[in-house]
Protein backbone atom coordinates (compact mmCIF):
# COMPACT_ATOMS: atom_id res chain seq x y z
CA UNK A 1 0.00 0.00 0.00
CA UNK A 2 1.66 3.40 -1.05
CA UNK A 3 0.25 7.01 -0.58
CA UNK A 4 0.87 10.06 -2.19
CA UNK A 5 0.66 14.04 -1.04
CA UNK A 6 0.87 16.27 -3.75
CA UNK A 7 0.55 20.10 -3.61
CA UNK A 8 0.07 22.30 -6.19
CA UNK A 9 -1.83 24.98 -7.44
CA UNK A 10 -5.11 25.42 -8.93
CA UNK A 11 -6.81 24.30 -11.81
CA UNK A 12 -5.13 24.01 -15.23
CA UNK A 13 -8.36 25.26 -17.23
CA UNK A 14 -9.37 27.68 -14.52
CA UNK A 15 -8.63 30.69 -17.55
CA UNK A 16 -12.83 31.20 -19.43
CA UNK A 17 -12.54 28.30 -21.36
CA UNK A 18 -14.74 28.17 -24.36
CA UNK A 19 -15.44 24.99 -27.26
CA UNK A 20 -17.37 22.23 -27.24
CA UNK A 21 -16.24 20.86 -23.95
CA UNK A 22 -17.38 24.03 -21.93
CA UNK A 23 -20.73 24.42 -23.86
CA UNK A 24 -21.29 20.38 -23.33
CA UNK A 25 -20.68 20.99 -19.36
CA UNK A 26 -23.23 24.25 -18.92
CA UNK A 27 -25.77 21.72 -20.90
CA UNK A 28 -25.13 19.09 -18.35
CA UNK A 29 -25.77 21.58 -15.48
CA UNK A 30 -28.63 22.88 -16.87
CA UNK A 31 -29.92 19.09 -17.02
CA UNK A 32 -29.06 18.45 -13.50
CA UNK A 33 -30.87 21.68 -12.63
CA UNK A 34 -34.05 20.28 -14.44
CA UNK A 35 -33.72 16.88 -12.98
CA UNK A 36 -33.25 18.29 -9.08
CA UNK A 37 -30.67 16.54 -9.06
CA UNK A 38 -28.47 19.96 -8.61
CA UNK A 39 -29.05 22.44 -6.37
CA UNK A 40 -26.99 24.59 -4.71
CA UNK A 41 -24.50 27.13 -6.67
CA UNK A 42 -21.42 25.83 -4.84
CA UNK A 43 -22.11 21.80 -6.16
CA UNK A 44 -22.70 24.14 -9.51
CA UNK A 45 -20.04 26.01 -9.66
CA UNK A 46 -17.46 23.25 -8.94
CA UNK A 47 -19.05 21.05 -11.60
CA UNK A 48 -18.67 23.77 -14.08
CA UNK A 49 -15.10 24.11 -12.92
CA UNK A 50 -14.30 20.55 -13.46
CA UNK A 51 -13.25 19.22 -17.56
CA UNK A 52 -15.10 15.73 -16.73
CA UNK A 53 -14.18 15.23 -20.23
CA UNK A 54 -9.84 14.95 -19.13
CA UNK A 55 -11.11 12.31 -16.32
CA UNK A 56 -12.63 9.63 -18.90
CA UNK A 57 -10.47 10.08 -22.16
CA UNK A 58 -11.60 7.01 -23.25
CA UNK A 59 -14.94 8.16 -24.71
CA UNK A 60 -15.56 11.45 -26.88
CA UNK A 61 -16.46 14.93 -25.17
CA UNK A 62 -20.07 13.89 -26.33
CA UNK A 63 -20.23 10.94 -24.17
CA UNK A 64 -18.76 12.98 -21.15
CA UNK A 65 -21.07 15.06 -20.56
CA UNK A 66 -23.71 12.48 -21.21
CA UNK A 67 -25.98 11.88 -17.91
CA UNK A 68 -24.22 8.07 -17.72
CA UNK A 69 -21.87 6.13 -16.31
CA UNK A 70 -18.55 5.75 -17.66
CA UNK A 71 -17.16 2.08 -17.16
CA UNK A 72 -13.29 2.62 -17.37
CA UNK A 73 -12.31 -0.87 -15.79
CA UNK A 74 -13.98 -4.56 -15.82
CA UNK A 75 -12.82 -7.57 -14.05
CA UNK A 76 -12.25 -10.96 -15.94
CA UNK A 77 -16.11 -11.93 -16.02
CA UNK A 78 -17.03 -8.33 -17.70
CA UNK A 79 -18.65 -6.88 -14.45
CA UNK A 80 -17.57 -3.44 -14.21
CA UNK A 81 -15.38 -2.64 -11.43
CA UNK A 82 -14.37 1.27 -11.63
CA UNK A 83 -16.14 4.15 -13.56
CA UNK A 84 -16.65 7.38 -13.10
CA UNK A 85 -20.33 7.56 -11.31
CA UNK A 86 -23.49 9.03 -13.40
CA UNK A 87 -22.95 12.71 -13.02
CA UNK A 88 -26.62 13.07 -11.80
CA UNK A 89 -26.10 10.53 -8.39
CA UNK A 90 -22.42 12.55 -8.19
CA UNK A 91 -23.98 15.82 -7.42
CA UNK A 92 -27.20 14.92 -5.79
CA UNK A 93 -24.55 13.15 -3.10
CA UNK A 94 -22.04 15.98 -2.86
CA UNK A 95 -25.41 18.26 -1.56
CA UNK A 96 -26.16 15.30 1.02
CA UNK A 97 -22.22 15.82 1.69
CA UNK A 98 -22.99 19.84 2.04
CA UNK A 99 -19.20 20.57 2.50
CA UNK A 100 -17.91 23.63 3.45
CA UNK A 101 -14.49 25.43 2.51
CA UNK A 102 -11.58 24.28 4.47
CA UNK A 103 -13.12 21.05 5.78
CA UNK A 104 -11.31 18.04 5.57
CA UNK A 105 -12.84 15.01 3.23
CA UNK A 106 -12.20 11.40 2.35
CA UNK A 107 -13.31 9.82 -0.59
CA UNK A 108 -13.78 6.37 -0.41
CA UNK A 109 -13.51 4.58 -4.43
CA UNK A 110 -11.21 7.18 -6.07
CA UNK A 111 -12.23 5.91 -9.75
CA UNK A 112 -11.13 8.31 -12.09
CA UNK A 113 -10.48 11.12 -9.89
CA UNK A 114 -13.93 13.28 -11.08
CA UNK A 115 -15.59 13.12 -7.91
CA UNK A 116 -11.99 13.83 -6.08
CA UNK A 117 -11.58 17.06 -8.52
CA UNK A 118 -15.22 18.16 -7.27
CA UNK A 119 -14.37 18.05 -3.72
CA UNK A 120 -11.13 19.75 -3.82
CA UNK A 121 -13.48 22.71 -5.71
CA UNK A 122 -16.01 22.60 -2.92
CA UNK A 123 -13.46 22.24 -0.30
CA UNK A 124 -11.04 24.83 -1.79
CA UNK A 125 -7.37 25.51 -1.06
CA UNK A 126 -7.80 26.02 2.67
CA UNK A 127 -9.31 22.51 2.34
CA UNK A 128 -8.07 18.93 2.12
CA UNK A 129 -9.39 16.10 -0.11
CA UNK A 130 -8.03 12.50 0.12
CA UNK A 131 -9.44 9.87 -2.24
CA UNK A 132 -8.08 6.07 -1.32
CA UNK A 133 -8.72 3.09 -4.02
CA UNK A 134 -8.04 -0.60 -3.91
CA UNK A 135 -6.41 -0.57 -7.39
CA UNK A 136 -3.12 0.94 -8.56
CA UNK A 137 -4.29 1.57 -11.73
CA UNK A 138 -6.69 3.28 -10.35
CA UNK A 139 -4.76 5.06 -8.40
CA UNK A 140 -2.48 6.08 -11.10
CA UNK A 141 -5.12 7.05 -13.65
CA UNK A 142 -7.29 9.22 -11.32
CA UNK A 143 -3.63 10.49 -9.54
CA UNK A 144 -2.05 12.01 -13.78
CA UNK A 145 -6.06 13.04 -14.02
CA UNK A 146 -6.04 15.49 -11.13
CA UNK A 147 -2.17 16.57 -11.95
CA UNK A 148 -3.30 17.38 -15.31
CA UNK A 149 -6.15 19.11 -14.34
CA UNK A 150 -4.69 20.96 -11.85
CA UNK A 151 -6.22 19.53 -8.66
CA UNK A 152 -2.87 17.72 -7.85
CA UNK A 153 -3.24 18.96 -3.71
CA UNK A 154 -5.45 15.89 -3.59
CA UNK A 155 -4.00 13.38 -1.88
CA UNK A 156 -4.33 10.09 -3.80
CA UNK A 157 -3.81 7.07 -1.78
CA UNK A 158 -3.28 3.22 -2.93
CA UNK A 159 -5.53 1.17 0.34
CA UNK A 160 -8.45 -0.53 1.18
CA UNK A 161 -11.47 1.56 2.09
CA UNK A 162 -12.48 -0.57 4.67
CA UNK A 163 -10.10 0.50 7.48
CA UNK A 164 -10.39 4.61 5.75
CA UNK A 165 -6.78 6.66 5.90
CA UNK A 166 -6.30 7.17 9.49
CA UNK A 167 -3.01 9.62 8.65
CA UNK A 168 -5.40 12.55 7.85
CA UNK A 169 -8.24 11.70 10.18
CA UNK A 170 -10.60 13.20 11.47
CA UNK A 171 -12.37 14.54 8.66
CA UNK A 172 -15.36 16.34 8.71
CA UNK A 173 -17.03 14.22 5.57
CA UNK A 174 -16.45 11.16 4.17
CA UNK A 175 -18.54 9.97 1.23
CA UNK A 176 -18.25 6.86 -0.16
CA UNK A 177 -18.20 6.03 -3.67
CA UNK A 178 -18.52 2.55 -4.26
CA UNK A 179 -21.60 0.13 -2.34
CA UNK A 180 -21.31 -0.82 0.65
CA UNK A 181 -23.18 -3.51 2.82
CA UNK A 182 -21.91 -2.26 6.52
CA UNK A 183 -20.16 1.08 8.15
CA UNK A 184 -16.68 -0.26 9.07
CA UNK A 185 -15.19 0.88 12.29
CA UNK A 186 -12.37 3.18 10.41
CA UNK A 187 -15.15 4.93 9.08
CA UNK A 188 -16.50 5.89 12.77
CA UNK A 189 -13.40 6.36 14.50
CA UNK A 190 -11.64 8.72 11.68
CA UNK A 191 -15.01 10.95 11.18
CA UNK A 192 -15.06 14.09 13.81
CA UNK A 193 -17.84 14.00 16.32
CA UNK A 194 -20.60 16.57 14.31
CA UNK A 195 -19.24 15.16 10.82
CA UNK A 196 -21.32 13.61 8.39
CA UNK A 197 -21.13 10.55 6.22
CA UNK A 198 -23.10 9.72 2.76
CA UNK A 199 -22.45 6.21 1.70
CA UNK A 200 -24.56 4.19 -1.00
CA UNK A 201 -25.79 1.60 2.07
CA UNK A 202 -27.24 -1.73 1.09
CA UNK A 203 -30.05 -2.92 2.91
CA UNK A 204 -30.87 -6.55 2.30
CA UNK A 205 -30.12 -5.92 -1.45
CA UNK A 206 -32.12 -1.94 -1.35
CA UNK A 207 -29.66 0.56 -1.63
CA UNK A 208 -29.51 4.33 -0.83
CA UNK A 209 -27.41 6.67 -0.62
CA UNK A 210 -27.77 8.06 2.95
CA UNK A 211 -26.03 11.17 4.35
CA UNK A 212 -25.51 10.70 8.02
CA UNK A 213 -25.05 13.53 10.60
CA UNK A 214 -22.38 12.11 13.63
CA UNK A 215 -22.70 12.63 17.07
CA UNK A 216 -22.68 11.50 20.50
CA UNK A 217 -21.69 7.79 18.78
CA UNK A 218 -24.73 7.70 17.01
CA UNK A 219 -25.38 8.13 13.12
CA UNK A 220 -28.76 9.92 11.97
CA UNK A 221 -30.22 9.89 8.36
CA UNK A 222 -30.54 13.43 7.14
CA UNK A 223 -31.42 12.22 3.74
CA UNK A 224 -31.61 9.53 1.29
CA UNK A 225 -31.94 9.18 -2.55
CA UNK A 226 -31.93 5.72 -4.68
CA UNK A 227 -29.26 4.59 -6.01
CA UNK A 228 -26.90 2.02 -7.75
CA UNK A 229 -23.37 1.27 -6.78
CA UNK A 230 -20.77 -1.53 -8.05
CA UNK A 231 -20.68 -3.52 -4.96
CA UNK A 232 -17.10 -2.82 -2.59
CA UNK A 233 -14.29 -5.22 -2.94
CA UNK A 234 -11.62 -5.84 -0.36
CA UNK A 235 -12.18 -6.29 3.01
CA UNK A 236 -15.25 -4.96 3.28
CA UNK A 237 -16.87 -7.34 0.42
CA UNK A 238 -20.39 -8.80 0.65
CA UNK A 239 -21.88 -11.59 -1.13
CA UNK A 240 -25.19 -11.42 -2.78
CA UNK A 241 -26.49 -14.18 -5.13
CA UNK A 242 -29.26 -14.19 -7.83
CA UNK A 243 -31.78 -16.61 -8.60
CA UNK A 244 -33.51 -17.39 -12.13
CA UNK A 245 -37.25 -16.97 -11.25
CA UNK A 246 -38.60 -18.75 -14.20
CA UNK A 247 -37.76 -21.12 -16.88
CA UNK A 248 -35.98 -19.37 -20.38
CA UNK A 249 -37.20 -16.08 -19.43
CA UNK A 250 -34.74 -13.43 -17.84
CA UNK A 251 -36.39 -12.74 -14.98
CA UNK A 252 -33.98 -12.56 -11.56
CA UNK A 253 -34.20 -12.21 -7.76
CA UNK A 254 -31.21 -10.66 -6.09
CA UNK A 255 -30.94 -10.75 -2.43
CA UNK A 256 -28.18 -10.92 0.52
CA UNK A 257 -26.48 -14.41 0.59
CA UNK A 258 -28.29 -14.72 4.13
CA UNK A 259 -31.58 -15.14 2.64
CA UNK A 260 -32.84 -18.63 1.44
CA UNK A 261 -33.60 -17.04 -1.68
CA UNK A 262 -33.38 -20.79 -3.71
CA UNK A 263 -37.01 -21.14 -2.60
CA UNK A 264 -38.07 -18.23 -5.44
CA UNK A 265 -36.28 -20.56 -7.71
CA UNK A 266 -39.03 -21.40 -11.05
CA UNK A 267 -41.94 -19.75 -9.10
CA UNK A 268 -43.25 -17.57 -11.43
CA UNK A 269 -44.40 -20.39 -13.30
CA UNK A 270 -46.75 -21.80 -10.59
CA UNK A 271 -50.32 -20.44 -10.24
CA UNK A 272 -50.26 -16.93 -8.29
CA UNK A 273 -52.75 -14.70 -6.52
CA UNK A 274 -52.56 -10.82 -6.46
CA UNK A 275 -53.64 -8.61 -3.50
CA UNK A 276 -54.49 -4.79 -4.56
CA UNK A 277 -53.42 -2.27 -1.92
CA UNK A 278 -55.64 0.84 -2.31
CA UNK A 279 -52.41 2.59 -2.22
CA UNK A 280 -51.71 4.80 -5.54
CA UNK A 281 -47.99 6.14 -6.21
CA UNK A 282 -46.72 7.84 -9.28
CA UNK A 283 -44.49 6.13 -10.82
CA UNK A 284 -40.93 6.95 -10.12
CA UNK A 285 -41.97 8.69 -6.95
CA UNK A 286 -42.06 7.55 -3.26
CA UNK A 287 -40.63 3.87 -4.03
CA UNK A 288 -36.67 5.11 -2.67
CA UNK A 289 -38.81 4.95 0.79
CA UNK A 290 -41.03 2.16 -0.04
CA UNK A 291 -38.56 0.19 -1.01
CA UNK A 292 -36.53 1.03 1.98
CA UNK A 293 -39.34 0.61 4.14
CA UNK A 294 -40.03 -2.58 2.81
CA UNK A 295 -36.29 -4.14 3.23
CA UNK A 296 -36.32 -3.44 6.94
CA UNK A 297 -39.67 -4.77 7.25
CA UNK A 298 -38.72 -8.39 5.50
CA UNK A 299 -35.28 -10.43 6.45
CA UNK A 300 -36.37 -12.10 2.83
CA UNK A 301 -36.19 -9.16 0.99
CA UNK A 302 -34.21 -8.43 -2.48
CA UNK A 303 -34.57 -6.84 -5.53
CA UNK A 304 -35.92 -8.24 -8.45
CA UNK A 305 -35.21 -7.61 -12.25
CA UNK A 306 -37.48 -7.77 -15.50
CA UNK A 307 -34.78 -6.09 -18.08
CA UNK A 308 -37.45 -6.75 -20.75
CA UNK A 309 -40.80 -6.49 -19.14
CA UNK A 310 -41.29 -10.22 -19.46
CA UNK A 311 -42.85 -10.64 -15.85
CA UNK A 312 -46.18 -12.49 -16.65
CA UNK A 313 -49.51 -10.82 -16.85
CA UNK A 314 -48.76 -7.99 -14.17
CA UNK A 315 -46.60 -4.89 -14.92
CA UNK A 316 -44.20 -4.32 -12.30
CA UNK A 317 -43.41 -1.07 -10.46
CA UNK A 318 -40.05 -1.33 -11.59
CA UNK A 319 -38.36 -2.55 -14.22
CA UNK A 320 -35.00 -2.98 -11.93
CA UNK A 321 -35.17 -3.27 -8.61
CA UNK A 322 -38.57 -4.21 -8.27
CA UNK A 323 -39.17 -4.87 -4.33
CA UNK A 324 -40.09 -8.64 -3.66
CA UNK A 325 -39.59 -11.19 -0.69
CA UNK A 326 -39.23 -14.45 -0.53
CA UNK A 327 -40.29 -16.86 2.16
CA UNK A 328 -39.71 -20.42 2.06
CA UNK A 329 -41.14 -22.02 -0.59
CA UNK A 330 -43.46 -18.62 -1.24
CA UNK A 331 -42.19 -15.38 -3.28
CA UNK A 332 -44.51 -12.40 -3.46
CA UNK A 333 -43.72 -9.07 -5.28
CA UNK A 334 -44.73 -5.59 -5.42
CA UNK A 335 -46.89 -4.70 -8.97
CA UNK A 336 -49.14 -2.08 -10.07
CA UNK A 337 -52.15 -1.35 -12.53
CA UNK A 338 -53.41 2.02 -13.54
CA UNK A 339 -55.35 3.98 -11.33
CA UNK A 340 -56.76 6.87 -13.58
CA UNK A 341 -56.09 9.38 -11.64
CA UNK A 342 -53.49 11.85 -12.94
CA UNK A 343 -51.16 9.36 -13.99
CA UNK A 344 -50.80 7.19 -11.04
CA UNK A 345 -50.73 3.81 -10.34
CA UNK A 346 -52.14 1.46 -7.30
CA UNK A 347 -49.78 -0.87 -5.99
CA UNK A 348 -50.24 -4.42 -5.47
CA UNK A 349 -48.75 -7.84 -4.34
CA UNK A 350 -48.51 -10.79 -6.29
CA UNK A 351 -47.83 -13.85 -4.47
CA UNK A 352 -46.31 -17.47 -5.77
CA UNK A 353 -46.05 -20.83 -3.73
CA UNK A 354 -48.37 -22.75 -1.09
CA UNK A 355 -48.64 -19.88 0.82
CA UNK A 356 -47.78 -17.24 -1.63
CA UNK A 357 -51.05 -15.53 -1.00
CA UNK A 358 -50.55 -15.51 2.89
CA UNK A 359 -47.16 -14.08 2.26
CA UNK A 360 -48.77 -11.54 -0.79
CA UNK A 361 -50.92 -10.36 2.33
CA UNK A 362 -48.28 -9.49 4.68
CA UNK A 363 -46.26 -7.64 1.72
CA UNK A 364 -49.45 -5.42 0.78
CA UNK A 365 -50.09 -4.83 4.40
CA UNK A 366 -46.86 -3.25 5.16
CA UNK A 367 -47.42 -1.33 1.94
CA UNK A 368 -50.42 0.39 3.74
CA UNK A 369 -48.85 0.88 6.71
CA UNK A 370 -45.81 2.76 4.90
CA UNK A 371 -48.70 4.87 2.75
CA UNK A 372 -49.92 5.44 6.39
CA UNK A 373 -47.00 6.45 8.44
CA UNK A 374 -44.53 7.37 5.93
CA UNK A 375 -44.86 8.79 2.81
CA UNK A 376 -43.58 12.21 4.07
CA UNK A 377 -39.83 11.67 2.89
CA UNK A 378 -39.07 14.11 6.26
CA UNK A 379 -40.63 11.37 8.36
CA UNK A 380 -38.75 8.41 7.47
CA UNK A 381 -35.21 8.15 9.81
CA UNK A 382 -32.40 6.10 9.52
CA UNK A 383 -30.19 5.42 12.62
CA UNK A 384 -26.98 3.30 12.70
CA UNK A 385 -25.70 2.72 16.08
CA UNK A 386 -22.58 0.54 16.89
CA UNK A 387 -22.96 -3.15 17.74
CA UNK A 388 -22.29 -2.81 21.62
CA UNK A 389 -23.90 0.29 22.16
CA UNK A 390 -27.03 -0.65 23.79
CA UNK A 391 -30.57 -1.18 22.98
CA UNK A 392 -31.86 0.99 20.40
CA UNK A 393 -34.86 3.38 21.77
CA UNK A 394 -37.81 3.37 18.91
CA UNK A 395 -36.61 1.72 16.17
CA UNK A 396 -39.79 0.60 14.04
CA UNK A 397 -37.40 -2.39 12.31
CA UNK A 398 -34.01 -2.88 13.74
CA UNK A 399 -31.44 -4.62 11.26
CA UNK A 400 -28.45 -6.13 11.97
CA UNK A 401 -25.15 -5.33 10.62
CA UNK A 402 -21.54 -6.74 11.44
CA UNK A 403 -20.09 -3.34 12.36
CA UNK A 404 -23.16 -1.52 13.09
CA UNK A 405 -27.11 -1.68 13.56
CA UNK A 406 -29.35 0.00 11.40
CA UNK A 407 -32.74 1.16 12.87
CA UNK A 408 -35.70 2.66 10.53
CA UNK A 409 -37.84 5.46 12.26
CA UNK A 410 -40.94 6.85 12.03
CA UNK A 411 -40.70 10.81 13.64
C1 LIG B 1 -17.87 3.97 -8.95
S1 LIG B 1 -16.14 3.96 -8.82
C2 LIG B 1 -15.82 5.51 -8.01
C3 LIG B 1 -16.01 6.71 -8.89
C4 LIG B 1 -15.10 7.86 -8.52
N1 LIG B 1 -15.46 8.47 -7.29
C5 LIG B 1 -15.00 8.87 -9.63
O1 LIG B 1 -15.27 10.05 -9.42
O2 LIG B 1 -14.59 8.48 -10.75
C6 LIG B 1 -15.86 2.84 -7.47
C7 LIG B 1 -14.40 2.68 -7.11
O3 LIG B 1 -14.32 2.03 -5.84
C8 LIG B 1 -13.15 1.27 -5.85
N2 LIG B 1 -13.21 0.27 -4.76
C9 LIG B 1 -13.85 -0.92 -4.72
N3 LIG B 1 -13.64 -1.50 -3.53
C10 LIG B 1 -12.86 -0.67 -2.82
C11 LIG B 1 -12.28 -0.71 -1.53
N4 LIG B 1 -12.47 -1.75 -0.71
N5 LIG B 1 -11.53 0.33 -1.13
C12 LIG B 1 -11.30 1.39 -1.94
N6 LIG B 1 -11.82 1.49 -3.17
C13 LIG B 1 -12.58 0.47 -3.61
C14 LIG B 1 -13.10 0.67 -7.24
O4 LIG B 1 -11.78 0.25 -7.57
C15 LIG B 1 -13.62 1.83 -8.08
O5 LIG B 1 -12.56 2.56 -8.62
Amino acid sequence: MSEHARTSGGPADAAPERGEAWRRRTALVSKLRERGALQSRRVERAVLAVPRHRFVPEVSVKAAYQDEVVVTKRNSEGDPISSASQPSIVTQMLEQLDVRPGQRVLEIGAGTGYNAALLAELVGEDGAVTTVDLDADSIRRAREALEATGYGRVRVVHGDGEIGFADGAPYDRVIVTVGTWDLPPAWWEQLADGGRLVAPLQIRSSEHSIAFDYSDGVMRSSSIVCCGFMPMRGLGAHQSQTVELAEGRIITFHADREVAAEGARGLLDERGTTVWTGVRVLPGADVAQLSLWLACAFTGYGRMNAPFGDHGSLRLLLRWANPAVVDGGDFAYVACRRADIKGEVELGVRGHGPAGDGLAHKVAEQIQVWDRECRDHVRLKLEAHRPDSGPIAAGRFVVPKRHSRLAILVE
